[in-house]
């Protein structure tokens, strides 16, 4: 089967789950991972590490982190990386299992003089235990420079048993003092929003409509019931924006409200990495407890999304691939505008399982448009667009657990642009220009190639272009 994906980062005999330590230095990009190696049969998280000038050609290095000391024996679970005196810090949680059973948590930091190699700090643990008033889901620090200082934001559960997001400060990376809770409105809908909460992110990104910078609070909830067309995967990833400056920030009062980053089936623990003047992110195409993929029977599972753009605009965050993605275009193939009524079409030569395609639809005259995606007799993706709503089906085909559909409403019902990066058993799809992305996994049977679209009343199709990618 080929289910092995060509351009985003996976890895062939191991579990994986989410981006660590995303960095850029000195022409750099880091990424590091959480890595099982001993998936199926066993368990034993480390952190593995690549490196790239280009975001597309990935250099395996040594693992960073295993998980061989008191402090962090039962997984070197998620953290995040900064530069100190022109060398990688890692700040990261150790996860241990006591002799009753019981979960112990450690903030942990290793540090590398060459890049390659990491060595864990003596002092280790940084910080022992949860704070007062929180229960040992304490883990995933992601650190940031704040004005002469250090700081790192905490995914926490309250001994309530509510998610929170923490924040600790220190002077030299070393030394780490609690700083409290994020604080948001009183009454606010985020003062009880599930159980617990993982991964978060807190950085500034510039409004390019607003014309000001923001402060975004990105972070993962677990425990949120489905409430219509949101919150419809077992655990959801977003954000929320808070107006104004971003430095020393503690309260996201007079914030907005959560808004999913990404509306498809399989995104999680993103990681944001500001390099030059961009701000890109990484996710985990993955979902905790969604460990019954076919590729278990290849003993490997999930990757992680290609790198992405952010941009703000207006308060919502929009992502397109990052452009370093065009390198690996190989041939290509267009259809000269075309309008459709009541009818479908295969589109000659977009027929591939590897492939970076983009149809744009005038949908004004039209009731319904739909593009089956990786097509063969029975199976496909199928993406169709009605009264302004977008949905993705993925119920045909080999891997459609729980809930197999997600749908979105689009500001513009006039035109549907559909972006689509295709790579084997990882779908990414970007629409209009980035407003909403969703990721899931396709396992599809190798025949499902072809690319259709039909139309319930009339659509012109202004805009079709496809490539097939190569290996990078
Ligand atoms: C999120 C997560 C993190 C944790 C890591 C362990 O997927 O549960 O909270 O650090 O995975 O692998």
């Amino acid at each position: 089967m080929n289910n092995q994906p060509v351009y985003h980062i996976f890895s062939p005999d191991a579990f994986i789950n989410d981006p660590n330590g995303l960095l850029y230095d000195n022409g750099w990009y880091h990424v590091f991972y959480q890595w099982n190696p001993l998936f199926p049969e066993g368990k034993r998280i480390g952190w593995a590490h690549l490196r790239s000038t280009d975001l597309i050609h990935w250099e395996d290095l040594p693992p960073a982190l295993l998980p061989d000391d008191w402090y962090d024996r039962n997984g070197c679970y998620s953290g995040s990386a900064i530069i100190k005196d022109g060398q990688i810090h890692l700040l990261y949680t150790g996860n241990v299992r006591n002799a009753a059973g019981n979960r112990e948590v450690y903030q942990c930091l290793a540090v590398s003089e060459d890049g390659e190699h990491f060595l864990k700090y003596p002092g280790n643990p940084l910080i022992s235990g949860p704070a007062e008033g929180y229960t040992a889901h304490f883990r995933d620090p992601k650190v940031f420079a704040d004005k002469d200082a250090y700081a790192f934001v905490l995914g926490a559960q309250t001994t309530a048993e509510q998610g929170r997001v923490l924040l600790y400060r220190s002077p030299d990376l070393l030394s780490w003092k609690f700083d409290g809770a994020l604080q948001f409105d009183t009454g606010s809908p985020l003062g009880q929003f599930g159980y617990m909460w993982e991964c978060p992110n807190l950085f500034a990104l510039y409004d390019t409509e607003q014309q000001q910078t923001h402060a975004i609070l990105l972070f993962c909830p677990q425990g949120l019931q489905a409430d219509g067309m949101h919150f419809a995967n077992r655990f959801q990833c977003g954000y929320v924006v808070a107006p104004g400056p971003f430095e020393g920030i503690r309260t996201f009062c007079g914030c907005t409200s959560f808004e999913e980053l990404d509306k498809g089936f399989e995104f999680y623990a993103p990681q944001v990495v500001h390099a030059g003047n961009r701000t890109l992110l990484i996710g985990w195409m993955g979902m905790p407890d969604e460990e019954d993929q076919p590729s278990k029977t290849e003993n490997w599972m999930h990757c992680l999304t290609v790198p992405r753009e952010l941009q703000l605009k207006n308060g919502k965050i929009h992502q397109q691939p990052a452009v370093e993605l065009q390198a690996l275009r190989g041939s290509k193939r267009t259809i000269e505008m075309l309008t459709l009524e009541n009818e479908s079409l295969l589109l000659p030569g977009f027929s591939g399982d590897c492939y970076d395609m983009q149809l744009t639809f005038d949908t004004t005259q039209a009731q319904t448009v739909t593009i089956y995606l990786r097509q063969n007799q029975k199976q496909s993706i199928i993406i169709s667009f009605a009264d302004g709503i977008l949905r993705v089906d993925r119920s045909h085909s080999r891997y459609a657990p729980e809930n197999p559909i997600r749908q979105v409403a689009l500001a513009d019902a006039t035109k549907l642009q559909l972006r689509v990066l295709s790579d084997r058993s990882a779908m990414e799809l970007f629409i209009n220009a980035g407003v909403e992305a969703f990721a899931l996994r396709t396992y599809l049977d190798e025949d499902a190639v072809q690319t259709k679209v039909a139309v319930n009343g009339k659509a012109t199709l202004t805009e079709a272009v496809f490539f097939s990618m190569n290996r990078a």
